[in-house]
């Protein structure tokens, strides 16, 4: 949730990095600050509170600086207070930091063993600490930061300036995504794209264990742990973000805002496809993949997860083609065996999404071919992946998902049409067809959004609710899941979806007099039986609402009707659920709530819960440490053989490497430890320091 933002020019104003922080203020915080080189030394500005706290005691005017970090803080290791605010400076360097140090506290107490004075609690102060530890060994800065940063597990985005250093910017990262953007004169860091787009469109997102070092004239990228220089080519991605998209252009919420733009959001999604969707599975590189493919898998989190499950009713319809969709987190945990002729989709609006970007890489481990379904150009799943197939939902400010969820069905529904032609599955006058609707699609959701009033009437009605339940069938049985989790995480109201012919299996019994249930009753085959469950529900009291294309069918029957655009059955959720976005965003405002950053929730989830291993405290299942189950086989056998030759272990194929190493005791640990090292991987032992 925290915001980083720094920047290297001439001659520019202090201005540049408070409007970056303001920019990144839609990601929540509660406290800030600013530090730059005036010259002599490095002045440091820390408040907790607003942007405008900060503003109250920045000097007037602003200054013209050379080079600056900020920093926006959402407190997780000591309150909100300007002590422990962003950056932190010790002995003239000054660092910013998103993520966590997760062994802080055992560098904290050596360090203060050692007589290191700490004036913050949080888990960020341990790096200034460190660096200039080496800086006072008389290391040059690169080095320093090299030797800091191998002692740090856990995940960090770091922005560092140095006094002794002439305008020079330092950017590393690990698990925490961090943007350099390249200008002319004047090069940029920062947490994400929003915070630059003013003043570049090109980017690149740092990797894991590079260290960027920027000057006004440019960018070299370095491994953080050889420093050796690394090329830049092929790195810088160009983003065509607008400015404007990172402001409410009238609008009272950026939320609303996102939920007025899906049409354009789906246009442009489809606008590169359309004509030629033969084009599309030959640019992702997916042709040779196509006459062994059996089977696709999708993984995702949240409204990108339920974008997935209607992606498997268009494909399966479409493709005619067995297709599974898991919360990523579940798909890892799982490990689900990965059959020959399998394709792996995330689905991903940020591309950073800790969960999705593990099950990617699980499935990419045991050999599957990866897709990646991203709106973020450049993000660290459209790296990874061995196919992208981008959103253009354009920039999705919101915390809650409302456009790149449409903006992910048209390029499902691009990749089933795609598919469903390759594998010869689709007539020639289904193809046609199906385009027809897709093109017309923007224009019924701009028919959708006229809901709008309807809408806002029938949700000053729902403000006392405790409990509702959204209930769809089919294609629209993933709709009610998200406009229940809409209502949730917006509103605060308890709120369920359910397959229509489930809710006699138990959910009924929550029906009593007013319950709200909002029903999906879109003219299909399957209509029938919604109505039987209408019955159901109304015999017990229950408030019917009707999200319908025939309200002559349901008019007997709904409390309040809700009336969207007809289209063709396999594509109604990008009509159906924009009613849903907006009741929840109307009860949401008219309970108070803050519906562009909902409480407890941030906009991508990029830290992730630790190693599924004990003993390593990495992220995920991390592949990085030597104590991670999932570390190659051949390195586990090359670490089994030296623990079975000095200790004689056996036998080993059924240890895990984290307990053959435990088994093998403290010097074997070092000397694992030090040859990690030394190929550029860590461990999660301690290097001696
Ligand atoms: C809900 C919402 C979240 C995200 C989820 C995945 O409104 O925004 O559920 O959909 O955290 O995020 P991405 O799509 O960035 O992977």
């Amino acid at each position: 949730m925290c915001g980083i933002v720094g920047y290297v020019g001439k001659k520019d104003s202090l201005q540049i990095l408070f409007d970056g922080l303001t920019r990144l203020e839609y990601r929540g915080y509660d406290s800030s600050g600013i530090a730059f080189k005036n010259g002599a030394g490095i002045e440091i500005y820390k408040t907790s509170g607003k942007l405008k706290d900060l503003q109250k005691i920045l000097p007037t005017p602003l200054p013209a600086i050379t080079i600056g970090i900020g920093h926006t803080r959402w407190a997780t290791h000591g309150a909100p207070s300007a002590a422990n605010a962003h950056p932190h400076t010790v002995k003239g360097v000054s660092v910013v930091h998103n993520g966590i140090i997760e062994n802080y506290r055992e560098l904290r107490a050596e360090l203060a063993a050692a007589g290191n004075v700490f004036s913050s609690q949080t888990d960020t102060e341990v790096v200034p600490q460190l660096i200039a530890r080496y800086l006072d060994r008389g290391l040059p800065i690169d080095e320093a930061i090299r030797g800091a940063v191998a002692h740090l597990r856990g995940a960090y985005a770091l922005g560092i300036i140095h006094e002794g250093t002439p305008d020079t910017l330092f950017a590393v990262c690990n698990d925490s995504p961090l943007v350099i953007g390249i200008g002319t004169d004047a090069q940029y860091i920062a947490s994400d794209v929003a915070a630059l787009l003013p003043y570049t469109k090109n980017f690149i997102h740092l990797e894991d264990r590079h260290m960027a070092v920027l000057r006004s004239s440019g960018v070299d990228l370095k491994h953080v742990e050889s420093l050796e220089t690394l090329p830049i080519e092929g790195k810088v991605v160009t983003n065509n973000w607008t400015p404007a998209m990172a402001e409410k252009q009238g609008y009272d919420h950026f939320m609303l805002k996102e939920i007025y733009e899906q049409p354009q959001g789906v246009m442009d999604t489809l606008r590169e496809w359309t004509d030629d969707t033969n084009r599309l599975m030959d640019e992702m590189g997916m042709t040779g993949t196509i006459k062994d493919l059996r089977r696709l898998h999708i993984a995702a989190c949240g409204t990108s997860y339920h974008a997935g499950l209607v992606g498997r009713y268009m494909i399966e319809k479409f493709v005619h083609m067995p297709v599974a969709v898991d919360i990523a987190s579940e798909f890892r945990d799982m490990c689900p065996s990965i059959s020959k002729g399998t394709v792996l989709i995330t689905i991903t609006q940020s591309g950073e999404t800790a969960d999705t970007l593990a099950a990617q890489r699980e499935a990419k481990k045991k050999g599957a071919r990866t897709l990646t379904i991203c709106n973020v150009v450049g993000s660290t799943t459209t790296r990874e992946a061995d196919s992208v197939l981008y959103t253009r939902a354009g920039l999705e400010i919101g915390v809650v998902s409302t456009k790149a969820f449409t903006a992910q069905l048209a390029a499902l529904s691009l990749l089933g049409i795609a598919l469903g032609t390759r594998k010869g599955k689709l007539s020639d006058l289904e193809i046609q067809t199906l385009k027809a609707f897709l093109l017309d699609l923007p224009r019924l959701i701009r028919q959708a959004l006229q809901t709008d009033g309807k809408v806002k009437e029938i949700a000053r009605t729902l403000v006392g609710a405790k409990s509702m339940l959204y209930v769809g069938r089919g294609i629209n049985y993933p709709i009610a899941l998200e406009g229940a989790l809409k209502m949730k995480e917006l509103a605060y109201i308890h709120a369920d979806g359910y397959p229509a012919g489930e809710v006699k299996h138990g959910p009924i019994a929550l029906i009593e007099d007013g319950v709200p249930v909002v029903f999906l009753a879109t003219i299909d085959g399957l209509h029938e039986k919604i109505l039987s469950s209408i019955d159901e529900v109304k015999a017990r009291g229950g408030r019917i609402i009707v999200v319908t294309d025939s309200p002559a069918a349901f008019h007997d029957k709904a409390d309040d009707m809700i009336v969207v655009p007809s289209t063709h059955p396999a594509l109604v959720p990008f009509v159906a659920v924009v009613p849903l976005q907006l009741l929840a965003y109307h009860v949401a405002v008219i309970k108070g709530c803050n519906v562009d950053q909902p409480r407890n929730l941030s906009k991508s989830i990029a830290v992730d819960d630790k190693c599924h291993n004990i003993v390593c405290s990495h992220s995920g299942y991390c592949r990085k440490s030597i104590a991670c189950a999932v570390i190659t086989p051949d390195e586990k056998k090359a670490i089994a053989n030296r623990v079975v030759r000095l200790m004689r272990v056996s036998p080993w194929e059924q240890l895990s490497a984290s307990s053959l190493l435990e088994s093998s005791g403290q010097q074997l640990q070092k000397e694992v430890h030090q040859e990690q090292a030394s190929k550029g991987l860590s461990t999660c032992f301690e290097s001696p320091y």
